[in-house]
């Protein structure tokens, strides 16, 4: 990730676990997850929800600690490929076996006001505080058009991986995906601006293609006048709903 220079780190509170963080009781970083870890012993993950707070560079425990994941860089082999009719994609020449990391979806941080001005190239854009992996829990749309009343503007913040980023920004929607992407915190306490991090859901054979779920809310992504934006969605899934957008 890069931070832009008017961003505030706020630095995080570590779990103080020097032999490690197996007694749920005392880490305080279990605590903050609701008195469990949402990795087993093996790093894959085993729950998902709306935050998690893996351990990290302010925590005692070793790197090794099974709370943190998303942190020791990727294990498989992937590769960009050419797709038949979606422009690149991503693929893994091994077999993912179901629950693994893949990778933290990287870009530059930009705020709303920004996010505002490069709507229109959208294809790189990840916003952070409308985004729920969980379909019935997005109840914010995706509109970028300002709604607020008073000036003040409740929403956040987006990564940018159009000049910035790893190889996640290549990887595709689909309405039936093998991926889900899950807010992760670790190194700061912002949660405004978790990791976006990305894990399988399934056993994914080698040199299937790599989705996860925009989650765009159809008929509600507007340009700068107001006009609603179309995309079709070409998928392919039998769940397709038409449009990513
Ligand atoms: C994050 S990029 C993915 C990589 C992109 N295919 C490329 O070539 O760089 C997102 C863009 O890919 C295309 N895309 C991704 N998923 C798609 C889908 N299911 N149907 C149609 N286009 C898709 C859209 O143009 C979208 O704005
Ligand atoms: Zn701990
Ligand atoms: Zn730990
Ligand atoms: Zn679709």
């Amino acid at each position: 990730m890069v931070y832009p220079d008017w961003y505030k780190r706020i630095p995080p509170v570590g779990c103080g676990c020097v032999r490690g963080c197996s007694n749920l009781n005392k880490c305080s970083c279990a605590k903050r997850n609701g008195g469990k870890f949402s990795f087993n012993k093996n790093k894959a993950i085993v729950s998902t929800k709306t935050l998690i707070y893996e351990c990290g560079p302010h925590c005692k425990c070793l790197p090794s600690c099974c709370n943190r994941v998303s942190q020791s860089g990727i294990q498989f082999r992937f590769e960009v490929f050419k797709t038949k009719d979606k422009g690149w994609g991503v693929r893994s020449r091994d077999m993912i076996p179901k629950r693994s990391f893949i990778c933290e979806y990287t870009g530059m941080l930009i705020n709303f006001e920004e996010a505002e001005k490069r709507a229109e190239n959208d294809e790189y854009l990840f916003d952070l505080w409308n985004y729920s992996h969980d379909t019935t829990k997005n109840k914010r749309s995706k509109k970028r058009k300002s709604s607020s009343a008073n000036g003040f503007d409740s929403r956040g913040f987006t990564i940018d991986a159009a000049r910035v980023g790893n190889f996640a920004r290549f990887i595709n929607h689909s309405c039936s995906p093998n991926l889900i992407a899950q807010k992760v915190l670790y190194d700061h306490s912002d949660k405004r601006i978790p990791h976006m991090v990305l894990f399988a859901m399934e056993n994914i054979p080698p040199m299937t293609e790599l989705t996860y779920n925009y989650n765009y809310k159809v008929n509600q992504v507007e340009d700068s006048d107001g006009n609603i934006r179309k995309k079709v969605c070409l998928c392919g899934a039998m769940e397709c709903r038409g449009r990513m957008y």
